[in-house]
């Protein structure tokens, strides 16, 4: 649907784009994931045409874009904030897209309760859009932008502005509405749950440029560099040696944990920053409770620090009598109990859950 080749861009000196390549399927909900300021509303809006690019070139459904204004663009953008008038009823709000349209008012009122329906405010369009709750308002925004038909939907951070309990609900109304309008949806966030949740696949992006593309699970098992792999979820790094490389596979000497085989796909290409290290999410590690076994690899530790969370606990554990710390999550189940600082532990871990950094 959109094709990226070596896009740059430049607020006079500054360099917000850095060249960025790749593509957005038909039909699916991609994300824009990254730390404030590296540039997503700025591709966004590269997108939307409301922005040029000074190198590179994008496709939009086949079509260079080049000299396309946004007017002309088969794309419609959804705004953080001021996403609505409030001084206008509902109706008027979503209508507000359709000014310049030749259709009947009959017609247009025929639309706005198609878009109202669409976004679950059927029945809404006479009341005062300032009387709307947070939620109901971005809506309200959705349905403006759904009126247009187009064939893609750019999202700039629509449920920022929402309380947790209301972003999560309109998070899975997003999912239910794409899936229902079946249209290009793209979506920037700086929430990595929130990319994780709702996206097919996530392009994570720092500075200016795309540092990994792939679909939430690929992102957060198989991060290709430690800078990717911290920003989305929480990861453990400990610092290892690397003993041999045979046939794609690796050997590492990892402090604590010992030798380790990996295979060629644990290991992205190497960065050449700074010293290697083995990455291993929290939820990997176990621990053992008397009478349990590891099915592969344990490890003894010793317990530094227990942060409660209600269905889960935290570990921090100094592993193999080293001072190398790693969390661990147990899920808090009835009947297991939560351990004390400094009780003496087994951990059990499993080889292929680890990610080599190098
Ligand atoms: N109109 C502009 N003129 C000059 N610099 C700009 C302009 N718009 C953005 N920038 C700069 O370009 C960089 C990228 O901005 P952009 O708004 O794309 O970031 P972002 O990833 O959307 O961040 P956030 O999560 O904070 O919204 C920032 O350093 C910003 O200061
Ligand atoms: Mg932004």
């Amino acid at each position: 649907m959109i094709e990226f080749r070596g896009i740059h861009k430049y607020y006079s000196d500054y360099h917000a784009l850095r060249g960025i390549d790749g593509s957005i399927r038909a039909g699916e909900f991609f994300s824009l994931l990254g730390p404030s300021g590296c540039g997503k509303t700025t591709l966004l809006r590269t997108i939307a045409g409301f922005e040029g690019i000074d190198a590179g070139v994008m496709l939009i459904d086949g079509k260079d874009m080049a000299n396309v204004p946004a007017n002309a663009r088969p794309t419609n953008m959804v705004f953080q904030s001021y996403a609505i008038f409030p001084h206008m009823s509902v109706a008027e709000n979503v209508a507000f897209g359709l000014r310049r349209d030749p259709r009947s008012k009959a017609e247009k009122a025929a639309a706005v309760e198609e878009a109202l329906t669409m976004v679950g405010l059927k029945g809404y369009g006479g009341r005062a859009a300032h009387a709307l709750s947070g939620g109901q308002r971005q809506r309200v925004a959705l349905a403006r932008a759904l009126i247009l038909k187009p064939k893609v939907l750019l999202l700039d951070e629509p449920l920022s502005a929402l309380d947790k309990k209301m972003r999560e609900h309109m998070q899975v109304e997003l999912i239910k509405l794409q899936r229902q309008v079946g249209i290009t949806f793209i979506l920037v966030t700086h929430d990595q749950e929130e990319a994780l949740v709702m996206s097919d696949r996530i392009a994570v992006m720092f500075e200016g440029q795309i540092a990994q593309l792939a679909d939430p699970e690929t992102l957060y098992r198989r991060p290709n560099s430690r800078r990717v792999a911290d920003f989305i979820g929480t990861m453990n790094f400990i610092p290892c040696e690397i003993l041999s490389e045979n046939n794609g596979q690796i050997e590492v000497e990892a402090k604590g944990l010992g030798r380790v085989t990996l295979e060629a796909d644990q290991a992205p290409p190497p960065s050449g920053e700074g010293e290697p290290v083995v990455g291993l999410r929290p939820e990997t590690l176990t621990l053992l409770y008397p009478g349990q076994k590891a099915d592969e690899r344990s490890v003894k530790g010793k317990i530094d620090e227990v942060i409660y969370f209600g269905d889960m606990t935290y570990y921090d554990v100094f592993i193999g009598g080293t001072d190398v710390e790693v969390r661990l999550s147990m899920r808090n189940v009835p009947g297991r109990k939560v351990l004390e600082v400094g009780t003496e532990v087994e951990l059990a871990w499993s080889p292929s859950a680890l990610v080599l950094f190098r």
